[in-house]
């Protein structure tokens, strides 16, 4: 299996990721870093390490990462999304197991010594950590062999401001460093995941399965579902950090990639946050600007769903 380094907010779909995650062969999770989000970096610590020891899995090593953003302290969160303590308010059986020493960037810094070339990262939160892994060693991208970021929207709305998605708006400085940083980035916006979901058939069968993870996420979607109903119009969620997932595993193929041009806008205006992906090019032909390139998945047309429960629930 390829390494795999994981920075993450968890957050109900970040629990559905995670699930996910390790229940796939391709990728061994080496480690997990957390960032301020959903919940505190702390608390996202805590809810990791919950969830690991119900899959039996606390040899994976979890630190805590950034607290506050590159340029704003952190805001508190987002609790009318994922509850009170991310998890939709599902409470974990509580365990012994601490975070390792160190914050999540110098654990990405040492597993990308330690597997130099072939370590892939996924990142399902704001970009702080691997902003601050960057400013710390700005040969990092060259030890690395892949990254994979859920954030932004392309042509899609915004899901925190009009054009902002949540994670990059929460340290929009970070992802613009991120995204500059020269390496193979995989963006995977609001466009895509907005078009992948859960339903009530979903959540039954992964409450029924008895499995613990499984019992325990089927729990959290019961809060999660609650919030969608009003973007959906009906009991529903989208599944933005569990695509992300699925395409750094490659068992999600994205049916529109374009490479294009991107400039996260870093002012203090309405556009704060904002992905500006140039798919002029797409048109017209390629086009001179100034945003660094990225894969923007646009589209997956494969529905998710199905394969997810598969795999959470083998
Ligand atoms: C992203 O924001 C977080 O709330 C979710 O976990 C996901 O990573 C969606 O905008
Ligand atoms: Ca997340």
């Amino acid at each position: 299996p390829r390494p795999l380094y994981f920075d993450c907010d968890t957050g109900i779909d970040d629990s559905v990721a995670l699930a996910y995650l390790l229940s796939s062969p391709e990728v061994e999770l080496v480690g997990i870093g957390t960032v301020s989000g959903n919940v505190s970096s702390a608390t996202a610590a805590e809810n990791t390490i919950g969830l690991l020891a119900l899959a039996g899995r606390t040899d994976i090593r979890v630190a805590v990462g950034a607290h506050d953003h590159l340029a704003h302290p952190f805001h508190g969160g987002a609790p009318h999304v994922h509850g009170d303590n991310g998890l939709g308010g599902v409470e974990l059986p509580p365990t012994d197991v601490r975070p390792v020493a160190g914050d999540a960037a110098d654990l990405l810094l040492r597993l990308s010594h330690e597997f130099a070339g072939e370590l892939e990262v996924l990142t399902v939160g704001p970009l702080t950590n691997l902003a601050i892994a960057l400013q710390r060693d700005p040969s990092l991208p060259e030890r690395i062999a892949a990254v994979t970021t859920m954030g932004g929207a392309a042509l899609a709305p915004g899901n925190i401001t009009p054009v902002a998605e949540a994670n990059i708006h929460n340290d929009p400085e970070a992802a613009a460093l991120h995204l500059a940083a020269g390496w193979p980035v995989v963006l995977v916006p609001l466009d895509a995941t907005m078009e992948h979901t859960f339903e009530e058939e979903h959540r039954d069968a992964l409450v029924a399965s008895g499995d613990p993870l499984a019992v325990a996420v089927g729990g959290m979607l019961d809060h999660y579902f609650d919030f969608y109903v009003d973007v959906y119009g009906r009991r529903s969620s989208a599944l933005h950090d569990p695509l992300a997932a699925a395409i750094a595993v490659g068992d999600a193929v994205a049916t529109v990639a374009p490479a294009v041009p991107v400039v996260v806008d870093t002012t203090d205006g309405p556009g704060r946050g904002q992905t500006v992906c140039d798919l002029r090019g797409q048109r017209l032909g390629p086009v001179d600007w100034e945003g660094a390139t990225v894969r923007v998945v646009l589209e997956v047309a494969e529905p998710l769903a199905p394969r997810l429960l598969e795999r959470i629930l083998a």
